[in-house]
């Protein structure tokens, strides 16, 4: 069967079925193209919260994700096209850790950067994504009266947050990184700014600090999105330092323009571990218990209210 058959089925059966598909920039472009919506973590959790009158939510991005979407929509189904879509960053911090980090810094809050496990939210007092890390931690800071936060477990986030905020983040814990962003280099910039002099470069928070020093523009993928879609006309060239996903996007969006990844291979396996025939399963199969993600309802009361105060917030 071929891409478009299969596509042209998995939205037949949607059609059929009591369902959404929400699916994140990093997804194969063929997922992208059947879903109902695409967007950044904090978009996703804002259609999950709100937009979503469906029984069946289909999530196409990582478990963190789906679990979120989970905890604020307890009474629906969300399902997962392939339950080991995990993101590693969410390994840096258990919750034994967050706990450990608040018992030697009494009265500061704690920022969670949403790819992390449900528990670690659950002892967190707000939650933030890479769209409003530096809002989130100015409000929180303020309501604390404090002019430092925990923050966890992304370290480059957390240094991009306390670069862009002045207000200091202690990273839970100091190694916390994503393997995708992390990869880009100053040396990897160079060669792209001397191949293509005319582009604007584009970097995520997730980059390190002498990468995102050199970029013409820091932002989340919705963010960097919208950077294009609101380019001037002279502005027709673009180095994008995130996943591949987005540029496959973005380039379909502006055919107009020419975008080039800050470097060769920038793929999040763990993203790309959904594909078209396991959607059509799960449309074929949605009660299929085996693809639900459900967490504990102890741990999904304790974590709904630092993400519903980050929605409040941002
Ligand atoms: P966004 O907040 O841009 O969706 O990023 C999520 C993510 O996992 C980045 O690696
Ligand atoms: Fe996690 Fe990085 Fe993949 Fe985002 S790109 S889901 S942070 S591993």
């Amino acid at each position: 069967m071929t891409v478009k058959q299969l596509q042209e089925e998995i939205l037949t059966l949607k059609k059929q079925n009591d369902v959404i598909i929400l699916a994140h920039y990093y997804q194969p472009i063929e997922i992208q193209e059947i879903a109902d919506y695409i967007g950044d973590s904090l978009g996703l959790s804002r259609t999950s919260n709100e937009k979503t009158n469906t029984d069946y939510i289909i999530f196409a991005g990582v478990d963190f994700m789906a679990e979120t979407a989970s905890i604020l929509n307890q009474d629906k189904h969300v399902l997962i096209p392939n339950y080991e879509s995990c993101c590693p960053m969410a390994a840096f911090l258990t919750p034994e850790m967050v706990i450990d980090f608040k018992q030697k810094h009494p009265g500061l809050p704690v920022v969670v950067y949403v790819n992390s496990t449900a528990a670690v939210k659950a002892e967190s007092d707000i939650c933030c994504t890479s769209s409003n890390a530096v809002k989130i931690t100015e409000n929180i800071s303020k309501e604390f009266n404090v002019k430092s936060v925990l923050f966890g477990p992304d370290a480059n986030l957390a240094d991009y947050t306390e670069q862009m905020s002045k207000i200091k983040t202690i990273k839970m814990p100091k190694s916390g990184h994503c393997y995708v962003h992390s990869q880009i280099t100053v040396g990897d910039i160079e060669i792209g700014r001397e191949r293509y002099p005319e582009a604007k470069l584009l970097v995520h928070p997730e980059c390190v600090r002498e990468v995102r020093d050199l970029a013409d523009f820091v932002g989340s993928t919705a963010h960097m999105y919208n950077r294009v879609k609101d380019s001037s006309q002279d502005e027709k060239e673009f180095i994008i330092g995130t996943e591949q996903g987005l540029v496959e996007r973005i380039a379909q969006d502006f055919q107009d323009k020419t975008f080039h990844l800050a470097k060769d291979k920038l793929i999040c396996y763990n993203m790309k571990k959904h594909n078209l025939e396991l959607i059509k399963y799960l449309l074929e199969n949605l009660d299929d218990k085996t693809f639900e993600v459900k967490v504990p309802s102890e741990i999904a009361k304790r974590a709904i209210e630092p993400i519903e105060k980050m929605l409040k917030y941002s």
